[in-house]
């Protein structure tokens, strides 16, 4: 049977990393599991993500680039892996493309459609996670936690529209996405991710 493909989403600092590893040992009592993520997942994908994070570019080139990395992410990590029957719990996925370069940034969504269409075909999270928080929260989070990278250097404007966007995606496919409220803390968000796993 084909596996199960999880991602998790949300505005930088709203929490999603720090649940990752815990989600992927609850699934490991059920099979086994491939945690990843994006920008990155392969080698070339890393080097992508180094020159994403880091580099000014053309946001046209940042897209692309994204897309790129994706392609072979899927290619040798995420088609083979659910094809195998295993989970794959991906950190960020394209409805980071849609909210960061389409909503953050601007670009038109048919463009970032085309390229969803050409590099992924049908293939779509069966569950997305967004862990939702207000942007004082995510940068008082960020502000204890690390030195920004060139998108944790982004204006409050910038994120309104990146949470928005995510915000907009998850309203118009309520099948695919939850939508975690990550203003709780550790704990009390872990309850809300039982009772999402026990679903599936
Ligand atoms: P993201 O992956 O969404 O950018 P992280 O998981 O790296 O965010 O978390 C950013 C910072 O916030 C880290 O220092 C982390 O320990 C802290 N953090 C994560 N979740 C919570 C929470 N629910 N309550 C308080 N602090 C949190
Ligand atoms: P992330 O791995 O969440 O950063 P960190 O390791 O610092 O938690 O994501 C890297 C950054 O890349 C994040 O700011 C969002 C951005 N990004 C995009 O702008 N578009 C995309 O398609 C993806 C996958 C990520």
């Amino acid at each position: 049977m084909r596996g199960k493909f999880i991602t998790f989403e949300g505005i930088d600092g709203a929490g999603k990393s720090t649940h990752i590893e815990w989600v992927a040992e609850r699934l490991r009592t059920r099979g086994p599991v491939v945690t990843t993520r994006e920008p990155g997942g392969t080698p070339l994908g890393e080097d992508l993500r180094r020159l994403l994070l880091h580099r000014k570019m053309d946001l046209e080139t940042e897209a692309l680039l994204m897309f790129a990395a994706r392609r072979e992410h899927i290619a040798e990590v995420i088609d083979p892996a659910l094809a195998r029957g295993d989970w794959v719990i991906s950190d960020r996925f394209t409805d980071a493309t849609f909210a960061y370069q389409g909503g953050g940034r601007g670009l038109a969504l048919d463009r970032l459609e085309a390229l969803e269409t050409w590099v992924q075909g049908s293939l779509q999270p069966d569950l997305t996670l967004l862990f939702d928080v207000p942007l004082e929260t995510a940068a008082a989070r960020l502000a204890n936690a690390r030195e920004p990278d060139k998108f944790e250097a982004e204006s409050r404007a910038f994120f309104e529209r990146t949470r928005a966007e995510y915000l907009r995606r998850a309203a118009q496919a309520p099948q695919r996405f939850r939508v975690i409220d990550a203003t709780r803390s550790i704990d009390q968000i872990r309850v809300t991710l039982e009772d999402i796993l026990a679903s599936i």
